[in-house]
């Protein structure tokens, strides 16, 4: 009985406590100021490279095989991570989260950047005949060099500038990260398929359809 008469209060007590929490408002400021701590997170993969480089681990039997797989796949998660800021920020009733969305799909370039200089580089030497024979031949590079191109004009358009310059246009050029994103989980997919190991590229896929299917979801609701 004890119990039933104490848990009221402390129920409430500590949903006031959440939902105040939840209540204020993050300023830009305030947000702002922990852009640098972002920042040096989104720079995890390059730690944990050179560590496991200078603690003698090493990057197993096929170190280029292992970075250009890596970098791929902090690529693909960096871009979740873009694409998961909206809904946060709608759920969590803090608008001033879409600063750090920006940095994010930025920080998801670099690493594809890194993953295509590593392809052109170790697997192709580098030579352009090369590059292009085997985009011709494997689907599964050439899907990525479609979701790669996109990605460069998001990246180059992504400044206040050229928002500014294409007005409305700029938020329909950048509605392509939606099919980037379809297209990098194909990419994976079919690199998978070699080794009929569809497990990861599922848990991305299924993720992806979360993000996309709030999006809908809102949008139905005239949200
Ligand atoms: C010019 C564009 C691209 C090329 C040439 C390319 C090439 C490659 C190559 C050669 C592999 C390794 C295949 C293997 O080891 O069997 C790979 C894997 C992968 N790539 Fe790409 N890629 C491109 C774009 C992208 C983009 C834009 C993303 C993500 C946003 C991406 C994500 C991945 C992922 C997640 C993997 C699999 C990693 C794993 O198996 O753990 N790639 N790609």
């Amino acid at each position: 009985m004890a119990t039933a008469n104490s848990w009221p209060p402390c129920t409430t007590g500590w949903i006031s406590l959440v939902t105040s929490d939840l209540a204020t408002r993050w300023s830009a400021r305030q947000v702002g100021r922990l852009k640098p701590l972002l920042f040096f997170l989104c720079l995890y993969p390059l730690y944990r490279w050179s560590w496991l480089v200078f603690s003698g681990q090493g990057l197993g039997a096929n170190p280029p095989e292992y970075l250009i797989r890596s970098t791929g796949l902090w690529s693909i998660i960096l871009l979740w991570v873009t694409l998961a800021v909206t809904p946060v920020r709608r759920l969590l009733g803090q608008p001033a989260l879409v600063s750090w969305r920006r940095m994010l799909g930025l920080f998801s370039f670099f690493y594809a950047v890194l993953h295509v200089l590593g392809w052109a580089w170790w697997e192709r030497g580098g030579s352009l005949t090369e590059m292009w024979l085997d985009i011709v031949q494997r689907t599964f590079v050439w899907v990525g060099v479609l979701a790669f191109v996109p990605m460069l004009f998001l990246a180059l358009t992504s400044t206040r500038g050229w928002m500014r310059r294409l007005g409305v246009g700029w938020q329909r050029l950048h509605y392509s990260v939606y099919p980037v994103a379809v297209l990098s989980v194909l990419h994976f997919w079919l690199v998978r398929s070699g080794k009929v190991d569809y497990r990861e590229p599922l848990a991305y896929g299924g993720a992806l359809a979360g993000l996309l299917g709030v999006r809908l979801l809102w949008r139905l609701r005239g949200r």
